[in-house]
């Protein structure tokens, strides 16, 4: 267990701005609810800080700590020989977490994918990744932990669609290296709906349908019945893409999940113990979103 290296147990989300963070709530609750000694504070780092922010890590300050906007792919440039890098970190080209280790070394890892298959898994029990094509829509870093997450779980087809479809196509062409055994296809934005046709999931990584921005464009009669809509906005917590495949029968999967099962694997990192996501703890930080 890494806590027994620092004595003090700090933790901390490193973001800019990072006063919106609900993972000081989350980690608090799993601190109180396994006795650890830890404090998890929001840690505001500006760009041109982030060095020194983990320069502190390396010094033993801290035990670990999250990254966030803008940072999750700036901070591998920070990283040197003999620290770790995750390969799905690697692979997904970001990084959300941090383990200080012994040496002034650190561990980089990506608990978003994880986060984001331990959801859908929870929340949807009978949803299988083989089971048929899953529609991404957006090619942002959201994007591309949720199809690394999908392709490793043996998804036959990703159907990447975008705004800029040439985010998607490099999107398709990275991953497709790594896994052959996927077909990733991009989407131009206006076929969206065509990709829909027999799609077993669709998510939504893209920031439409979040609060202050405009909502998700898109009519969901092409889907099946059987398909799993999931969106990974969580304020609101029901976003009008859910409303809509809630309406049409389908089986949905919010964003909150997504938050607090890829917070669930950070711990587990810095810990060694795989904290419980329960229905308590939802509650608790649902109550903290205005919708
Ligand atoms: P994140 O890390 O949250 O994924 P990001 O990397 O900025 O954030 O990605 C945002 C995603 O939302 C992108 O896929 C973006 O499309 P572009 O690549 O074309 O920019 C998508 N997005 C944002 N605003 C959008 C809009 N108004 N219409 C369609 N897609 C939008």
């Amino acid at each position: 267990m890494v806590i027994a290296t620092n004595p003090v147990g700090r933790l901390g989300v490193v973001g800019w701005p990072v006063a919106h963070s609900r993972s000081p709530l989350i980690h608090g609750h799993w601190l109180a609810e396994h006795g650890l000694p830890g404090r998890y504070e929001l840690l505001p780092t500006a760009p041109d800080d982030l060095g020194d922010l983990v320069a502190a890590l390396r010094s033993g300050e801290f035990i670990g700590c999250n990254i966030t906007v803008p940072h999750k792919v700036n901070v591998a440039a920070l990283l040197r020989v003999g620290d770790e890098l995750q390969a799905s970190a690697q692979a997904i080209g970001a990084v959300n977490t941090l383990v200080a280790l012994p040496n002034a070394r650190l561990r980089a890892i990506n608990t978003d994918a994880l986060g984001y298959l331990h959801n859908l898994q929870q929340t949807s029990p009978h949803w299988r990744a083989e089971s048929g094509p899953a529609t991404v829509l957006g090619a942002g870093g959201a994007a591309r932990a949720v199809v690394f997450a999908l392709a490793e779980a043996s998804s036959p087809e990703l159907r990447i669609a975008n705004r800029s479809i040439d985010k998607a196509q490099q999107l398709c062409t990275q991953m497709a290296a790594q896994f052959p055994a996927t077909r990733f296809v991009a989407i131009g934005w206006d076929q969206r709906e065509a990709a829909l046709l027999d799609a077993q999931l669709l998510v939504n990584t893209t920031d439409l349908g979040m609060l202050g921005q405009a909502p998700l464009d898109i009519n969901l009669s092409p889907l099946p019945d059987t398909c799993v809509v999931s969106d990974i906005v969580y304020a609101p917590l029901i976003t009008p893409l859910l409303k809509a495949a809630k309406s049409r029968g389908l089986h949905t999967s919010d964003g909150l999940g997504m938050l607090l099962h890829q917070a669930s694997a950070a711990f587990e990192a810095w810990f060694g113990i795989r904290p419980t996501v329960s229905e308590a703890l939802r509650a608790k930080v649902e109550a903290t979103l205005t919708v």
